[in-house]
């Protein structure tokens, strides 16, 4: 591979304060315990409260991983999200600014739950272009400020919280850098996943006709489906091109949608159960967060240690998806 790599060099996860359990969400909604844990492996989850927004999320994970990365300067923020503080202005600014970071350069990726990996996209080629040195790239989001509460097919699955990376250049040589990267996207099934209103097309048309229309929406057995296929095949792909077999992998970090599309790709690609990493029964679907928070607690807790060869791939609204593999280097989760 030619030119500069992205290198990790520094992770941090977080999730806000208050948790909620199944039976908290049974209580409101035409739904269980037993329904949750069984259809999506969920068994809790942590909500931002009133006034809570993505970027008290994302500074609180930014934080930690330039902490984890033990050098607080970067060229240039990245923040994948969903779930904006404010349609306009971008996100990213503010918490580089929060973070004080000075006037780096600061912007947001949209591409739902596959964000993290657009976001990597983002950063390598931000390091691969000389125009950043050093980026650091935080998911974040605070799904539960678009679910609409009263809908129990999401309602369930989706949550808050933000996870973060630290990018340098490096050798593509080095453990911790970035191999290829698969992305891809169908926008002719871009109905899958969305807010209706809130963008340009409702605003010029008038007032949405249906309240219900700001509010996220998935048709969940379609995107079930979709999910799995694309996962399985840029998995596959992009393990090819790094030049690994399947078998070679030891630890499979998947974005966390739900437990039960992970072990249908897991086994589709026969990672088998001790090298899957997951966390969605103690946090749910977390979002564009998903992948790189998961990999903060897993490189905390011990399960995700230097040396090993990781996968990660994602999927989400757009559609969208991804993959890449890493070695995974020597940082300590904080
Ligand atoms: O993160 C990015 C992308 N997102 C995903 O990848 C998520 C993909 N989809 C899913 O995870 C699953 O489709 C869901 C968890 C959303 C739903 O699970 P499912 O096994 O596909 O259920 P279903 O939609 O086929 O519904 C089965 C039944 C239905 O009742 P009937 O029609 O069989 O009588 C639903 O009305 O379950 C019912 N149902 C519920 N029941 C209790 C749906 N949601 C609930 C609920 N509690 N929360």
């Amino acid at each position: 591979m030619l030119g500069r790599a992205a290198v990790v060099d520094g992770i941090g996860g977080y999730v806000p304060p208050e948790l909620v359990t199944n039976d908290d969400l049974a209580q409101r909604l035409d739904t269980s315990d037993a329904w949750i844990r069984s259809r999506t492996g969920i068994a809790e989850r942590y909500v931002v409260s009133p006034g809570t927004a993505t970027s008290d999320l994302a500074v609180e994970a930014g934080l930690r991983a330039l902490k984890s990365a033990g050098d607080g300067r970067v060229d240039a923020v990245v923040l994948a999200t969903t779930t904006p503080d404010q349609p306009c202005p971008g996100t990213a600014p503010q918490v580089a600014a929060r973070l004080g970071l000075g006037q780096v350069a600061a912007f947001d990726v949209a591409a739902v739950c596959s964000g993290f990996l657009y976001g990597l996209a983002a950063a390598s080629g931000l390091i691969a272009a000389n125009i950043a040195d050093r980026v650091l790239l935080i998911a974040a989001d605070a799904f539960t400020t678009i679910v609409n509460p009263a809908d129990r097919t999401t309602a369930v699955i989706f949550a808050d919280g933000a996870g973060a990376v630290v990018l340098r250049a490096g050798a593509a040589s080095e453990a911790g850098a970035l191999g290829p990267l698969v992305l891809g996207s169908d926008g002719e099934l871009s109905h899958l996943i969305e807010v209706p209103a809130g963008g340009s097309r409702q605003r010029s048309a008038g007032p949405p006709a249906d309240p219900d229309d700001q509010y996220f929406r998935m048709l969940g057995r379609d995107t079930y489906r979709h999910a799995v296929e694309r996962m399985t095949s840029a998995s596959t792909q992009a393990a090819e091109l790094a030049g690994w077999r399947l078998d070679d992998i030891d630890r499979f970090a998947a974005h966390q949608a739900n437990a039960r599309i992970l072990t249908s790709v897991a086994e589709r690609l026969a990672v088998p159960a001790e090298r899957q990493l997951s966390n969605i029964e103690q946090v749910g679907n977390t979002g564009a967060a998903s992948i790189p928070l998961l990999l903060a607690q897993a490189a905390s807790d011990g399960r995700l240690r230097a040396g090993h060869r990781v996968l990660l791939t994602a999927f989400g609204g757009g559609l969208s998806w991804g993959a890449t593999t890493l070695v995974w280097p020597e940082v300590h989760s904080v």
